[in-house]
């Protein structure tokens, strides 16, 4: 049941999942157990986005730097992935949720990619609700390949080069993999760990930030509504004075 006040909902909130490892221990159990009871805080707050009219919700599931961690807990993670979006996607395309993962998809492997591409299509239609998936990204790098674009766009049509040369910050919005999605209108980070750790640097210039000790496995459907009651009491300024 949805108890948050309904007005000045967040259009996109964005997760930065942090503190599985942490949770597992404290436990005594692998870290991997922590990813796998994360999962379940994920199917908690994507039910209490649509309670709450969120339209976009954004996760951090495994960031470029994330590849330097031990071998078998990238692969525990990877397996994982494929496992929770296989499990999980009827009840997604069911609840009008749209799933798109965004990120370095290069590195993935086909198993992985495969699972994207047909669960991507299969929710395509859907549009209460479009789950992002940050998938092997990470901030700089979504810069540096928008860069690239718009330099090879260039090369091809030089006959736009002055047009391009105008471009204000909104035309470079599109060469983001993120392009046609709205800002975050808030990043919350779990774990107690104050930073952004190289997460939509681009688009989360003026997104409010909430930072909370709860660590992500806890992160269930209260820690999710307390946080968009947080959020509808910010008030936002965008560098204005009001
Ligand atoms: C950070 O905790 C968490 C991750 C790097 C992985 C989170 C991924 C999931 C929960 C899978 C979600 C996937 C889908 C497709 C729904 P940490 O390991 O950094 O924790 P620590 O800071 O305590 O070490």
């Amino acid at each position: 049941m949805a108890t948050e006040s309904k007005t000045n909902v967040p259009v996109h909130v964005s997760l930065i999942m942090d503190g599985n490892g942490r949770w597992a221990m404290e436990r005594g159990k692998e870290r991997v157990y922590g990813h796998f009871e994360g999962v379940e805080s994920v199917r908690a707050c994507v039910e209490t986005a649509v309670e709450a009219g969120v339209k976009y919700l954004s996760i951090y599931a495994f960031s470029e730097e994330n590849w330097n961690r031990p071998q078998d807990e990238v692969t525990a993670l990877m397996g994982l992935m494929v496992k929770a979006m296989a499990a999980e996607m009827e009840s997604l395309d069911r609840n009008g949720v749209r799933f798109m993962v965004l990120g370095n998809r290069a590195r993935l492997d086909k198993e992985l990619n495969d699972t994207i591409d047909r669960c991507m299509e299969m929710t395509a239609h859907n549009s209460t609700l479009t789950l992002i998936v940050l998938l092997s990204y990470s901030g700089k790098w979504d810069i540096l390949q928008a860069a690239k674009k718009m330099a090879a766009e260039m090369l091809e049509h030089p006959e736009r080069r002055e047009e391009m040369e105008n471009m204000g910050v909104d035309g470079f919005d599109r060469y983001l993999v993120t392009a046609g999605i709205p800002d975050p209108d808030l990043i919350v980070r779990t774990s107690g760990e104050s930073r952004l750790s190289n997460y939509l640097l681009w688009q989360g210039a003026y997104s409010e930030l909430l930072f909370t000790d709860i660590l992500w496995p806890d992160f269930r459907k209260d820690e999710f509504r307390a946080a968009l009651e947080s959020y509808a009491k910010r008030d936002r300024r965008y560098g204005k004075v009001k």
